[in-house]
């Protein structure tokens, strides 16, 4: 299906909108070019609490930036205090819907009380500012109000997404040196329990540095509990005594405090830690809240992430909490009970704004317009995507089905690095063309360049680069500022190195085709080749492994391994790629889980031993192999690839 053209959003929705038409982001973006710290600055000291101003807003000695320089302020205090003190401090903060159907409405202040308590919990344990924390949780209102009561007194946290294994725990835990795992019992997922605390057990117990596991009681299931290691967290609350249980002064911090680590994939197998801090991280998330979701004080506004991820964490908790939103939470999945849940959801609290994955439009648009069709979806004025390019079908979709034609949808680019969305468009102010990101946020100056680093042409495919820092951008990696310098600044010098392929068109607007390098994107969530590959060769029968992303009708891309066996192993077949695919779900996590395993007996390598991937990319994706073999050591290696591929 082509779907093309411009889509304007109407008049009305221009008439209500925070930046008003083209003229509106020109003037945006103009003022950012001209002076890009007067612009921040402005915007810094109306959007955010300060406890103590800045010396200078920007120190830039590349690759390495310092935003509000010199300046205090405290995030949870932001999220929190300040709405509570004003006329918001009853309205909704979070509300949240559990799976089975339970809901809580978390108000402001109620939301200011709680955090309060659990930073207590915390202080009492001995935690301050500069220690670190894993966060473990599904999708409750105490994962965010874990991340605000270390926001306020400057742990810094880690969120490990709920779906992953005790393994992948064990190395975020390590990496980050955490001494304190914050966790459940465990979550529901289609009401079969997912156990937590039984993953945190087989992690911590090689962490000798970890001095407390907290768990809150979700599920209710038998959980063991390690003397002098684990408490309930309800036991540390209800220690709490004194009248000043309830209060906990967010602690001032500098604006470039560690707020948070995120690991995510790259290129090779160990995944790295993306290092964001306080003041621009808030001033980017809160910005762009107003920019690209239009935000009004009446709306209630749905990210349907997992607060895992860094979508969750930006536009689920710390940009509309900063905003004074009602972000809506929902723990359980798309298709429990029935396919219609989201729109149950949307038409129950009358959501405005739906902010989600081409991914899991693709698996709705499966189930069919009935669904969505058996409901009143009337309150929805503005639809989000984001996490992969959105195909032109499912666009069409979400904006027929989903928005009957009356909703702007804003496409957002941005990554884990980035802190928050680059590319999008301010729906009042630029119109849509389905497939494009459109236009970059005001402050942010992307090119698309060849090689060696010259830019192409409009129209032509190259390298997304970003010249120039943002308020949001990554800080570093944890631990390993090598990695750092290596992986984003030393591609083309000077300048951010994304990863992703893209083409920007005549009229400026950005069309971004996927990555470059071996990252993958299985329904919008990375995964590095290497670190697939590293989780088969563990396994006793296997020699060596390569992975490749291959097409994928709804996950975007599947995880598809070219598998060597060792000497005198092998067997059944059938069976075996059953194992390792279990292997691989146990290792990393089940949202890992290779679709296929195609057993070989040799992979394709260059003369020095390489493995070329790209050939495998070539017959998982069109079935053939073009290009240049000329370093390949057998090129009939690729030939029976290729051939099996065909008898398939
Ligand atoms: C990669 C970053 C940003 C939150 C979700 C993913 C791809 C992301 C889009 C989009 C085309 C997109 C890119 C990017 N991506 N959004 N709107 N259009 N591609 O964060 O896990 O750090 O992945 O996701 O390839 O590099 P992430």
């Amino acid at each position: 299906m082509s779907i093309t053209g411009i889509y304007p959003p109407s008049d009305e929705f221009v008439r209500q909108a925070h930046v008003q038409g083209m003229e509106g982001y020109r003037e945006l973006y103009r003022r950012a070019e001209q002076d890009p710290e007067a612009f921040w600055g402005d915007i810094a000291a109306r959007e955010i609490h300060w406890f103590e101003k800045w010396k200078e807003v920007l120190d830039w000695k590349p690759p390495f930036a310092q935003w509000f320089v010199g300046a205090k302020t405290n995030v949870s205090y932001n999220c929190l205090d300040r709405h509570a003190a004003s006329h918001r401090k009853n309205k909704v903060a979070i509300l949240w819907e559990g799976e089975p159907g339970e809901q809580r409405f978390l108000t402001y202040q109620e939301l200011l009380r709680l955090v309060s308590r659990f930073a207590n919990v915390l202080k009492a344990r001995g935690y301050k500012a500069g220690d670190r924390s894993i966060i473990y949780m599904p999708m409750i209102p105490e994962l965010p109000i874990a991340m605000l009561a270390c926001a306020r007194l400057g742990i810094t946290h880690s969120v490990v997404f709920g779906g992953f294994s005790a393994e992948a725990l064990k190395a975020r835990i390590q990496d980050l040196g955490a001494t304190v795992v914050i966790t459940a019992d465990g979550g529901f997922r289609r009401v079969k329990e997912m156990k937590l605390k039984a993953a945190v057990d087989e992690a911590v117990a090689e962490c000798p540095g970890v001095r407390d596991v907290i768990v809150y009681r979700r599920t209710g299931s038998d959980t063991a509990m390690q003397a002098g290691r684990d408490s309930w967290w309800h036991d540390l609350d209800a220690a709490l005594t004194g009248p000043d249980a309830e209060h906990c002064p967010a602690v001032p911090l500098d604006s470039e405090h560690p707020l948070f680590v995120l690991y995510t994939s790259g290129t090779t197998g160990k995944p790295k830690g993306i290092l964001h801090t306080t003041g621009g991280y808030l001033t980017h998330v809160t910005a762009t809240m107003k920019w690209v979701f239009d935000l009004k004080d009446e709306d209630t506004y749905w990210c349907s992430a997992d607060i895992g991820w860094v979508t969750g964490h930006s536009y689920i908790v710390y940009g509309p909490l900063s905003a004074g939103a009602t972000s809506v939470m929902y723990e359980g999945t798309l298709d429990y009970p029935q396919f219609d849940r989201w729109w149950r959801l949307v038409e129950k609290y009358r959501v405005n704004i739906l902010y989600t994955s081409p991914t899991a439009i693709r698996a709705l648009i499966r189930q069919g317009d009935h669904w969505p069709e058996a409901h009143d979806l009337s309150s929805l004025r503005l639809l989000g995507s984001v996490g992969e390019p959105i195909n032109p079908a499912a666009w069409e979709w979400y904006n027929r089905v989903i928005g009957k034609g009356r909703c702007p949808i804003v496409d957002t680019w941005w990554q884990t690095e980035t802190g928050g969305i680059l590319i999008a468009p301010m729906p009042g102010a630029v119109p849509a063309k389905p497939g494009s990101g459109t236009l970059p946020m005001p402050g942010v100056v992307p090119a698309i360049v060849d090689f060696h680093g010259y830019p192409v042409e409009p129209g032509h495919e190259g390298f997304l680069i970003l010249r120039g820092p943002w308020p949001g951008m990554i800080r570093n990696i944890w631990g390993d500022p090598d990695r750092f310098k290596e992986q984003y600044w030393t591609k083309v010098p000077g300048a951010y190195f994304t990863g992703d392929a893209a083409r920007c068109d005549h009229d400026g607007y950005y069309w971004i085709l996927g990555r470059v390098d071996d990252v993958m994107n299985v329904s919008g969530h990375r995964l590095s080749t290497m670190e697939v590959e590293s989780a088969l060769v563990k396994h006793p029968v296997v020699a060596e492994a390569a992975v490749v992303g291959k097409p994928h009708e709804i996950t975007g891309q599947a995880v598809c391994c070219f598998v060597t066996l060792k000497k005198g192993q092998g067997g059944d077949h059938d069976k075996l790629g059953q194992e390792l695919r279990q292997w691989v779900a146990h290792e990393i996590g089940a949202f890992a889980r290779p679709e296929e395993i195609r057993f070989t007996d040799a992979l394709p390598k260059t003369r020095s031993g390489k493995i070329m991937r790209r050939l495998l990319r070539e017959i998982v994706t069109s079935h053939t192999v073009t290009g240049d073999v000329t370093t390949l050591e057998d090129l009939s290696v690729v030939t029976n690839l290729a051939a099996q591929q065909d008898e398939e």
